[in-house]
């Protein structure tokens, strides 16, 4: 396949691991014979400095050539503590995803047996994990009416059915390709968005007749995940409650550093690692690369190249097996290695397999 990629590499740690991707793409394209094109556009705070807008014209434009795009992270200290900033690079991100119409944002919780004592839970809770997370990523309270005075401010956390269905749709697709399991997490008993969510799937969940859908409040789900993560396979929630569940999510198995995500729907799918820019970090060639060089394994996968995205894993499996690990995950008394370093044995391995 002929790729046409548009890459986004961001602020903070953006580029560092952003290039590890870039590398772990073109490996795999001159093994498996695609042909990749590149282009590179601005986004976040390096775009606010340049042109004013954290997701200008232009990178709208590269996205829409593109068949996919490679997204690292956005985000600025400078901006956090500043409540008069009139733009964020965060608003970067969120113009994305609207004008791309990414309302399906797909997130997996997995363990690495040899990082599963990094967790928080004890490793016989954790251990086996594996589920995903389908988060609503265009609606809800992140772009509902809002209002903000000195006495007072509403969100509006609105949701039609169209919205609800195709969103219900794509996990119901995800629950059958996996373990037959869907939990709808709501809040029905207060919200009135959350009631017809539940309406909505309590209606479609007769065409899938070979999927248990199950609907879970969305505190209990927050504490059954730390309590039991082993009963989710598909979760499917709206946009707010999935950006707080897919934090607790990707903490549980020990290592942040590399999970990577999806998202989809109507335009080009962006793919993407789940953590953010970490300032501090920037040029000290101690990022992790695996969540983005995983989200380049998600790419293939969507295309259906499963090949491409399993040579991937095994390569980042390898990686973590032979101790090549960034700083926070290195073995006690083990060799130091980069974001460079790490990106550059996988290419490795990718051009020997
Ligand atoms: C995420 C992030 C974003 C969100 C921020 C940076 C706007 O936390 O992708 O989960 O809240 O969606
Ligand atoms: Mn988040």
């Amino acid at each position: 396949m002929d790729f046409k990629i548009a890459v986004l590499p961001g602020d903070g740690i953006g580029p560092e691991i952003s290039r590890q991707g870039v590398d772990v793409m073109s490996a795999v394209c001159e093994k498996f014979g695609h042909k990749v094109d590149y282009k590179y556009a601005i986004c976040g705070a390096d775009a606010i400095d340049k042109v004013g807008d954290p997701f200008p014209e232009e990178t709208y434009e590269t996205c829409l050539w593109a068949d996919a795009v490679l997204f690292s992270a956005v985000g600025d200290p400078k901006f956090d503590n500043n409540p008069n900033a009139k733009v964020r690079p965060e608003q970067g991100l969120l113009a994305m995803r609207k004008k791309l119409g990414l309302f399906a944002n797909i997130r997996p919780v997995e363990t690495f047996k040899c990082l599963i004592h990094k967790s928080p839970l004890r490793s016989e809770l954790v251990e086996g994990a594996d589920f995903i997370c389908i988060r609503e990523l265009t609606g809800g309270m992140y772009f509902g009416e809002k209002y903000q005075d000195n006495d007072k401010a509403y969100d509006t956390n609105a949701y039609t059915r169209p919205e609800i269905e195709r969103i219900l749709r794509v996990a119901y697709e995800y629950a059958g390709r996996r373990r037959k399991h869907l939990t709808v997490v709501d809040k029905a008993n207060v919200l009135a968005s959350s009631r017809l969510w539940r309406q909505i799937a309590q209606e479609m969940a007769p065409q899938y007749p070979d999927i248990t859908t199950d609907f879970m409040y969305v505190d209990n789900a927050a504490m059954r995940m730390i309590q039991e993560p082993r009963f989710f396979d598909v979760m499917v929630t709206e946009n707010t409650f999935g950006d707080i569940l897919t934090d607790e999510g990707s903490v549980i198995t020990g290592s942040m550093g590399l999970l990577p995500s999806a998202s989809t729907g109507e335009k080009t799918p962006v793919f993407e690692p789940i953590h953010g820019s970490w300032p501090q970090a920037k040029g000290l060639d101690i990022a992790n690369p695996l969540a983005q060089i995983l989200s380049v394994a998600m790419l293939f996968e969507y295309f259906n190249l499963t090949e491409e995205g399993a040579l991937i894993r095994r390569a980042v499996n390898a990686s973590l097996d032979a101790d090549v690990r960034t700083p926070e995950i290195q073995v006690e008394g083990g060799a130091k290695y980069g974001t460079k370093a790490v990106g550059e044995w996988i290419v490795n391995y990718i051009n020997n397999a």
